[in-house]
């Protein structure tokens, strides 16, 4: 008997952080204002995405911690309870705040992952808290940062996420991936611009690649304009990374994940959903979004949302200049209802 080769031979190995297994290796990112408890909802009901995490939370301003129920009121929304594997990602630059929240998150929440922002651009995180990117200009304090946390945080793994530095006249990268590891972090992640880039230029693969080559045992995630379920197998089979984190592309197509999953299968990638599906689909976000925050903020929560789904779509302009003026529900089904692109009959 002979069996039909695979479209393409599955060669890429599941990510190992401590005992949770990352699989396939293609991974949600973070995103503050975005990657909440309803938008990883989504993403899990179409699958494919090995670890999915939350956006970022800050350890300083962690007063949360001492309510009843110790849980920030919207950034640790579902944490508790959904299924893992799961990352919470965190910031600050003082490592015992990040000791006591990682710690926290680890024993109290069961997270699967704590993850620490070493990325972040922002210039509240940069230069108003000394946190995010800016300390990637300290690598020694990275490297305590990580330490501390990994001890606080016990069998829960550690990882952390990078850009290649501060600036271009301050590439840091490979220092703190090799201090990082050193620290015991199980996995790092790097995005391949530096922080004054914020999103402009290309990311650059290639200094992802040295990265991951400068690191002995640790496992590198690589990140950055990944724009479909084809490229994100490219970079995973070129770049001699472990895995790969897909951010802007995702929030425009939660099913991306999907799509890479079925063609590292060495399956036909599913097509994307019928743009009925997607109307559909943005109408079942909008209700898990008000389920937690009411219909008023809900329905201001989810102009962002609906206006990411539209993206790369005809009409899209139209659609999101409506849906973003949208204060009731009645307001947001029928623009919606009207608006959104229809499938041609
Ligand atoms: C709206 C938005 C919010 C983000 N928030 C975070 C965050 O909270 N933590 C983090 O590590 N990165 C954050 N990022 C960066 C992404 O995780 C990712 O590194 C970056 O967008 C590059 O990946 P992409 O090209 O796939 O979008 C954010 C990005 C965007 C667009």
């Amino acid at each position: 008997m002979t069996s039909l080769a695979p479209v393409l031979a599955p060669s890429v190995e599941p990510l190992r952080l401590g005992g949770v297994v990352v699989d396939p290796p293609v991974l949600q990112a973070p995103m503050a204002g975005y990657t909440n408890y309803a938008y990883r909802q989504v993403v899990r009901e179409f699958g494919g995405a090995g670890l999915l995490a939350t956006e970022m939370i800050a350890a300083r301003s962690a007063a949360w911690l001492e309510t009843e129920r110790g849980e920030h009121p919207d950034r640790l929304w579902g944490v508790r309870d959904e299924p893992r594997p799961l990352a919470v990602q965190m910031w600050d630059n003082d490592p015992d705040n990040l000791a006591r929240v990682g710690r926290r998150l680890a024993r109290d929440f069961q997270v699967s992952v704590v993850d620490l922002n070493f990325g972040c651009p922002v210039r509240q995180v940069t230069d108003k808290a000394h946190s995010g990117s800016w300390l990637l200009r300290d690598p020694a304090r990275v490297a305590a940062i990580v330490r501390r946390v990994v001890e606080a945080c016990g069998d829960t793994p550690v990882t952390a996420k990078i850009r290649l530095g501060c600036a271009e006249t301050c590439q840091t990268g490979v220092e703190v991936a090799q201090r990082v590891e050193e620290a015991g972090a199980a996995c790092l992640t790097v995005h391949g611009r530096v922080a004054s880039q914020y999103f402009k230029g290309r990311a650059d693969w290639e200094a992802i690649g040295q990265i991951k080559r400068s690191v002995s045992q640790m496992p590198v995630v690589g990140n950055g304009d990944i724009t479909s379920a084809e490229t994100a197998v490219a970079r995973l089979r070129e770049t001699g990374v472990d895995g790969v984190m897909i951010a802007r592309e995702a929030l425009a197509k939660p099913w991306i994940f999907s799509q890479v999953a079925a063609i590292l299968r060495g399956e036909a990638a599913p097509p994307d959903p019928s743009l009925d599906e997607q109307r559909e689909l943005v109408l079942h976000h909008y209700d898990l979004v008000c389920r937690r925050f009411g219909i008023e903020r809900g329905t201001m929560l989810m102009r962002k949302f609906a206006c990411a789904y539209a993206q790369g779509i005809a009409g899209a302009r139209a659609f999101r200049s409506a849906v973003s003026r949208t204060l009731s529900r009645e307001e947001f089904l029928a623009v919606v209802a009207d608006r959104f692109p229809r499938d041609p009959r």
